[in-house]
């Protein structure tokens, strides 16, 4: 790399990123330099007309060339913001999404308007954490589990939780099952479970495409996960006053709809839309 500045550097790798269609190229390219540096943002604005340190560059290099062949950002840092709070972030999980942080808000919701004062939550297909991590750090008197089939991904979920100083119980195991002590017990249960229809999945973003296929193939008709689910969500609420909250998208909205009418009959079910007004949760409510 011949840049001079390290805005010139921004500038020459804003271009090489833009030229292989990364939509938001310039913001890439400052995290990029700034990760390599070592950087706050503060750091990098009072830099701009340095000279760039040629330490580094050789490093840099090596992360814009991962970025150029389309790897997520986040995986190239290691980390990822949700609900206010940095998670580490590899390719064993699932980069948490900020429309994924309503469910935090509803559970946190739900809790406070029935005045439950220290509820039970279970965050089923839990990733990195970050859903489970953020409630209990969110509600310190809540009791939080979380399960993933995923050994790789319990084994960053845990690692958040030590970083982040959340008291999360985290199980390997099918959906509910590892919670069979729970039936019955679990007065709010969140989840974003995989839900891309598999015809879909060729079709995936390069970024999403490097992300598990675990973490987004829904099968067929994008319910093969959310069936069980669903069984497993009836047998561990609490009877009364108690909720479920999945995160789902669009192309799905209706057969999730229908299939919880059917298999919560005495519940109130509704569909919730995210700040961008897409269809983005289904919302399973007793009491
Ligand atoms: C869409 S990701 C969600 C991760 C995280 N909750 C988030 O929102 O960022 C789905 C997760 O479900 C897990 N998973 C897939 N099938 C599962 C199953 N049958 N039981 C438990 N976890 C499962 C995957 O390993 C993956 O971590």
């Amino acid at each position: 790399m011949a840049a001079k500045t390290v805005s010139s550097l921004i500038r020459s790798i804003t271009t090489r990123l833009s030229s292989v269609g990364i939509d938001d190229s310039g913001i890439d390219a400052r995290l990029l330099v700034r990760h390599a540096f070592g950087w706050s943002a503060e750091q990098q604005l009072g830099r701009l007309t340095d000279p760039a340190p040629v330490e580094q560059l050789e490093l840099l290099e090596s992360l814009v060339s991962r970025r150029v062949g389309r790897e997520p950002l986040q995986y190239i840092t290691g980390s990822a913001e949700f609900y206010r709070r940095r998670f580490s972030v590899d390719p064993r999980v699932l980069i948490p999404r900020p429309e994924t942080e309503q469910l935090v808000v509803q559970a946190i919701e739900f809790v406070r308007e029935r005045g439950i004062e220290t509820p039970r939550v279970a965050d089923i297909c839990t990733g990195s954490g970050a859903v489970a991590i953020s409630l209990a750090l969110e509600m310190p008197a809540a009791e939080v589990v979380a399960t993933d089939i995923s050994a790789g991904a319990l084994y960053v979920a845990r690692q958040n939780a030590g970083s982040l100083g959340a008291e999360v119980g985290f199980f390997e195991g099918d959906l509910l099952d590892p919670l069979l002590d729970d039936r019955g017990r679990i007065d709010v249960i969140v989840s974003n479970p995989p839900y891309i229809l598999r015809g879909a999945m060729q079709g995936l973003q390069a970024e999403v495409a490097r992300e598990p296929s675990l973490a987004l193939d829904g099968g067929d008709d994008g319910l093969d996960v959310i069936r069980p689910l669903f069984v497993g969500i009836r047998a561990a609420l609490k009877p009364g006053w108690s909720a479920a909250y999945i995160e789902i998208d669009p192309p799905i909205a209706e057969g999730v709809f229908d299939l919880a009418k059917g298999e919560f009959p005495d519940a109130s079910i509704s569909l919730l839309t995210d700040l961008a007004g897409l269809t983005r949760c289904l919302a399973v409510e007793n009491g």
